[in-house]
């Protein structure tokens, strides 16, 4: 392993760190103008403090003209005007210091926004220039040129190709964008792509951020002479055609790219004793291909996400757990888990549904919508229960902004509403992500979208009226808030720190495991489940996310830890 070596990384900040995914546009806005801040953030840092966040990751906050909302970046060397400076920024690192919280920025290697400088460049110079070769310019099939490159499909829909007008006026040469024509790809086999971006994960660590989530890793390796991929089965979304693009997902020369990067990162530590950085990649894929990454000489950490888009039963969530931590054994990694981010449907919702535990109807996640019905306060009762089990795993946790309120997905935002070019590039049949970004709630004050803004003013995408129900400041009064939850279940999280060891309880619809020999115990069934009282004797409940739960009894959808034999 490269930097620290197996035995040091198990102490590394990081790897049981829990870091809050921030999304800036909807976090807090504080001069008035309805999109969120640098500066409402800062305002707002004791909010995270109590709920004891190590790291904030902030999706990303450079200048963009927000076609897909900060991952169309036109400048990865500034802030976006909208959301404040660099002074700012400098700003929020610091305060966020102060109260021990450290700061990640997400980074977008796979393409930039189309208003980039170096894209615009690419557009007004001539085919087979140095300009060009930075990005994916081909020429077109057919006599005139009039048909794609190739046959690959972009994920958000469409042909992955758009064909350019040339200077002179004349249909031209096509580029490729995995994601929308608004986000063309680098060809990372560029080396002006390559060193552009060294300068930029080491101008951000200059100031003090101390790591990156890494944007749609998979997608950036792509075979050197773009070949048709075979064709995918018919009815497929595009999303899913591109999971089977064998020559642009998990494509080997990617790898290249990550290799290259550890080392920029080590040599970066080695040259700043005591900062200690780290990059996790967003892979959603099968676990050897994402283990690929985890070689000890690519990234430190990879989201597993197997948690966030599972049913709701044991006997699988068990499985999935176990694989990730088997999994990362070899190359002495821990898992980075999460239940929440901005591409996925909030879990209240999303367990609230009544297929959630139905593994032949349930798609897991919101790129194919789903359409059963919702039962919201079952919804929140699992969604409970899963933090609960989540935080007493070894590793990391990964939270997105609102679940600490409960928040559920706004599926009733109108159309006419909607910014998601997910939603937009499908004509509305997917129903995008918008629903997961709406403004967070801070006050049950409605004339200012619930403490969002300071002032009366639309926010950027709307609120569902009852959202002044899980505000901040409503939940800080009510020990029996979710919030209030997060606080304790965090604070006691330290109680935690050594391997997993797997319990039997008889019960399948129960998942129990010990650490240090806390009982944590999950119950995902309809009925009550009655705990082996061998296993139990002597502990006495140290959490239980419903109050009716004793030792030896623990109600249906609910996660206890009980304490070591007394
Ligand atoms: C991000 C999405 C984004 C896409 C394109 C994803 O993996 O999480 O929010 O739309 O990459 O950058």
């Amino acid at each position: 392993m490269t930097g620290a070596s197996t035995e040091e990384s198990s102490k590394l900040w990081w790897t049981d760190a829990v870091v809050y995914q921030l999304y800036p546009r909807s976090f807090a806005d504080s001069n008035g103008d309805g999109r969120g801040d640098l500066e409402g953030i800062r305002k707002h840092l004791d909010h995270l403090h109590a709920i004891g966040v190590n790291a904030i990751w902030l999706t990303p906050c450079f200048p963009s003209p927000q076609r897909d909302h900060g991952y169309d970046v036109a400048d990865y060397f500034d802030i976006e005007p909208t959301y404040g400076s660099l002074d700012d920024f400098d700003r929020l690192v610091a305060d966020a210091a102060q109260r021990s919280i450290r700061l990640l920025l997400d980074v977008v290697p796979n393409h930039c926004s189309s208003e980039h400088a170096w894209f615009q460049a690419a557009l007004k110079a001539a085919p087979g220039s140095p300009e060009r070769a930075r990005y994916w310019f081909r020429d077109g099939k057919g006599p005139d040129g009039a048909e794609p490159p190739n046959n690959w499909r972009a994920i958000f829909g469409g042909p992955a190709w758009t064909r350019v007008t040339e200077a002179d006026g004349t249909p031209g040469q096509w580029y490729l964008h995995a994601f929308t024509p608004w986000q063309p790809d680098f060809n990372w086999y560029c080396q002006d792509v390559v060193d552009y971006f060294d300068r930029m994960l080491r101008f951000w660590f200059d100031r003090g951020v101390e790591g990156f989530r890494v944007d749609a890793v998979p997608v950036l390796g792509k075979h050197p002479d773009l070949p048709d991929t075979p064709p995918a089965p018919p009815g497929l979304t595009d999303a899913q055609a591109w999971g089977r693009n064998i020559y642009g997902h998990f494509y080997e020369t990617g790898h290249d790219v990550w290799k290259h990067w550890r080392t920029v990162i080590d040599d970066y530590e080695r040259a700043h004793p005591g900062r200690h950085l780290v990059t996790i990649s967003e892979s959603y894929g099968k676990p050897e291909a994402v283990l690929a990454f985890l070689r000890g000489d690519e990234f430190h950490q990879s989201f597993a996400f197997d948690l966030m888009l599972i049913t709701w039963l044991a006997a699988p969530m068990r499985k999935a757990i176990s694989d990730s931590i088997d999994m990362l054994g070899p190359v002495g990694g821990t898992p980075a888990w999460t239940l929440n981010n901005h591409d996925t449907q909030r879990i209240v919702t999303r367990l609230g549904r009544l297929n959630s535990n139905d593994p032949a109807a349930f798609t897991g996640n919101n790129l194919v919508y789903v359409d059963a019905p919702i039962d919201l306060e079952l919804g929140r009762r699992r969604a409970r229960a899963a933090i609960t089990l989540a935080a007493a795993l070894p590793g990391a946790l990964y939270l997105f902004q609102g679940e600490e309120l409960g928040l559920e997905e706004y599926l009733d935002m109108p159309d006419a509403a909607r910014e998601d070019p997910l939603f937009i590039r499908t004509n509305g049949k997917e129903l995008g992500r918008d629903g997961c970004r709406v403004p967070l709630p801070w006050t049950s004050d409605a004339t200012t979208s619930f403490g969002f803004s300071p002032v009366a003013v639309e926010p950027w995408l709307p609120q569902p009226q009852n959202w002044g129900d899980f505000s901040v400041e409503k939940e800080a009064a009510d020990p029996q808030s979710m919030l209030s939850w997060y606080r304790i279940l965090m604070a006691h999280r330290p109680l935690l720190s050594g391997d997993l060891v797997w319990v039997e309880t008889g019960n399948p619809d129960c998942l129990a495991f010990e650490r240090d020999g806390v009982l944590v115990v999950l119950n995902v069934g309809a009925d009550a489940a009655a705990l082996p009282a061998a296993l139990v004797a002597g502990r006495t409940v140290i959490l239980a996310t419903q109050p009716d739960t004793t030792s030896q009894r623990l109600p249906s959808d609910t996660c206890v830890w009980l304490s070591t034999v007394h």
